[in-house]
């Protein structure tokens, strides 16, 4: 299949856009900038392009899709009842990075939502989103735009690596604005309950709701005690290299990621390193990359996938990643960042 790109780095295409909305409405596939991460559409009412979705991901289909709509309104015609949460949630913070776990109605095919009977629903907040979900009939099913099990696109390069001649269309929109997925709540279990860390903090939910509780599971090492989201389960984010996250004070971090870098080096390894601005210049050995600033923490969101990308492809063979526990986001970061490491953290 020959993928058309189209640029929309400086600004919405109208023509491009309609011949994308009608490339969804046939059942085809468009990939498309958000402000989280690139997602790659189908039409979530039509279940063949779902199953093409699975399809160009190679992603295992028990792993539901989230769909993406563009006013608050259209959510009701898929769902059993929009509870007053969402009603507050979606006044608060659509469109944005925040996705909703609802009960779906018989308008959502199984084949979007995994066989489950709820739906996974977000409006995101970026211009060319909304025009091309508008222009797809109002309802896009997007997972992140990558190959199942490599790092989410932050790119239109990024898809382009990953699913160039498998689908009908990407549309670069320039890079991301946020670079980690979407916050996930359930708002269908009894306490809302935060199934993905994201831009929207746990604190930020329950100023808003009240009790809010975040997934047991997504704490858990042991394979057998399970994130409610199925996606969660899988060692996404994997990069090639054996990658270590080393936790403690600033300063014990640095020593120990200087004396490990040194012997890996030693020992005929290539070695990357994961620091910040504050950081990268007292790293003597290896290949130093800095996520951003500790002082700007969507600095270090916005460009984690990025450098585990760009390792990839270095070719290192092991890699030291500072820890990140930043004030908002740090809770997302770090969850991305430990599935990318299997659990291997160091403390010193
Ligand atoms: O920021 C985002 O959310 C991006 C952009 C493209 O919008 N999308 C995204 O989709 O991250 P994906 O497919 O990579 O991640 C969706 C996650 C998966 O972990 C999936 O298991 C979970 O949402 N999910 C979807 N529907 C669900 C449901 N009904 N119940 C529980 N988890 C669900
Ligand atoms: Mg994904």
């Amino acid at each position: 299949m020959k993928t058309i790109f189209a640029d929309m780095t400086r600004g919405i295409d109208e023509q491009m856009i309609s011949r994308a909305g009608r490339i969804l409405l046939d059942g085809g596939l468009v990939a498309f900038p958000t402000e989280t991460v690139y997602g790659l559409g189908g039409n979530a009412l039509d279940a063949e392009a779902s199953g093409r979705i699975y399809a160009a991901k190679g992603r295992p289909s028990d792993n539901p899709l989230i769909v993406h709509i563009a006013e608050f309104g259209d959510l009701q015609k898929i769902v059993r009842s929009v509870p007053e949460t969402a009603v507050i949630l979606g006044r608060a913070f659509w469109p944005g990075p925040l996705t909703m776990i609802l009960e779906k109605n018989e308008t959502v095919p199984q084949a979007t939502t995994g066989g489950l009977d709820t739906v996974a629903v977000r409006m995101p907040d970026h211009p060319v989103a909304r025009a091309l979900i508008r222009a797809g009939g109002g309802y896009v099913a997007a997972p992140s735009a990558n190959t199942s099990g490599r790092p989410s696109p932050t790119k239109a390069e990024h898809v382009a690596e990953d699913l160039d001649g498998k689908i009908d269309m990407i549309i670069d929109g320039g890079p991301v604005g946020i670079g980690l997925e979407s916050t996930i709540i359930d708002l269908t279990e009894e306490i809302p309950m935060v199934l993905r860390p994201g831009f929207i903090s746990l604190e930020m939910l329950r100023e808003l709701l009240g009790e809010v509780r975040m997934d047991p599971g997504l704490r858990s090492a042991d394979p057998s005690f399970r994130p409610k989201a199925p996606g969660m389960k899988y060692r996404h984010y994997a990069p090639k290299a054996d990658l270590t996250i080393v936790e403690g004070s600033q300063e014990k971090v640095q020593e120990a990621i200087r004396r490990l870098a040194r012997e890996k080096k030693a020992a005929g390894e290539k070695v990357g390193i994961i620091a910040t601005d504050e950081s990268a210049a007292l790293y003597e050995d290896g290949i130093v990359k800095s996520a951003g600033s500790r002082q700007n923490e969507i600095t270090i969101a916005m460009h984690l996938y990025s450098i585990l990308r760009e390792f990839d492809e270095l070719k290192v063979s092991v890699i030291y990643s500072e820890a990140f526990e930043t004030p908002q986001m740090g809770q997302a970061i770090m969850n991305r960042l430990i599935k990318a490491a299997g659990h291997h953290v160091i403390h010193v």
